[in-house]
């Protein structure tokens, strides 16, 4: 069952996100953090660093995290690599160290090979203890497009063109410019976390969020995948919450 949990607004989306997240972390000692970039986690990581941000005996500055996921073809100093966001938006001002913060690696010559080296480090990790999650308004999780099998692992994955559309604001507005592919987690690794704390703000997303808690678990909607799993918090504000019954 997925718990849904409707806030009036994108603050109230970020606290009780962050409620959820300190719940791991802080009550039950989880130490690695699996961390989305895009829009939808910009509250909860905002909350988190107000709360924990100048605390230098935080349990957060001893935790590993890793990435979702990174954009294939992107120079490593670009600044829309998921690793340089995700230090800029939320690590750094955590006080964990780049060490720590783990993403999968898209310029290796073999990229099968890291992405099997990636799952086994998350699984050497002891596993991620509580994965923060965005959804596409395709029904992606992570970069996996509808179609892709539950039981993949970390991949290469192609961006759809609604995705390079709707990550066109990013890179000027041009869906040219997004990368077509990038470096994924799969469903299958995703599932693994010990806990998934999922946001969806706003009306675009109110379509896929209906779709999603109305759906069986099916490989055409990869976020129905959620339903598979047995601690999912959906957190939602009115607007993203406005379609469900
Ligand atoms: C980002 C990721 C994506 C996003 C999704 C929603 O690391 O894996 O699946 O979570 O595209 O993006 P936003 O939150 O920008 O609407």
């Amino acid at each position: 069952m997925i718990d849904v949990r409707v806030l009036p607004d994108r603050e109230a989306v970020g606290v009780a996100a962050a409620d959820l997240i300190d719940a791991a972390v802080i009550d039950r000692s989880e130490r690695v953090l699996g961390l989305a970039t895009g829009s939808s986690p910009g509250p909860a990581y905002a909350e988190l660093i107000r709360r924990h941000g100048q605390d230098p005996a935080s349990p957060y500055r001893s935790s590993h995290a890793f990435l979702l996921d990174e954009y294939v073809g992107l120079p490593p100093d670009h600044p829309e690599r998921y690793a340089r966001v995700i230090r800029r938006e939320f690590t750094e001002a955590m006080g964990i160290d780049a060490g720590m913060v783990h993403g999968p690696d898209p310029d290796a010559p073999d990229l099968e090979r890291a992405c099997r080296a990636y799952d086994a480090a998350i699984t050497a990790s002891g596993g991620v203890g509580v994965q923060i999650l965005g959804i596409g308004t395709d029904g992606h999780i992570a970069f996996n497009a509808p179609g892709t099998p539950f039981s993949e692992g970390t991949h290469v994955a192609r961006l759809s063109s609604s995705t390079r559309r709707d990550n066109a604001r990013f890179f000027d507005g041009d869906p040219e410019r997004v990368p077509a592919s990038a470096v994924s987690q799969g469903i299958a690794t995703i599932l693994r976390a010990r806990a998934l704390v999922v946001v969806a703000m706003g009306e675009a997303k109110a379509e896929i969020v209906a779709r999603l808690l109305s759906s069986d678990p099916t490989e055409e909607l990869p976020a129905s995948a959620l339903h598979l799993h047995s601690d999912v918090t959906l957190v939602l504000d009115r607007s993203a919450a406005r379609r469900v019954s």
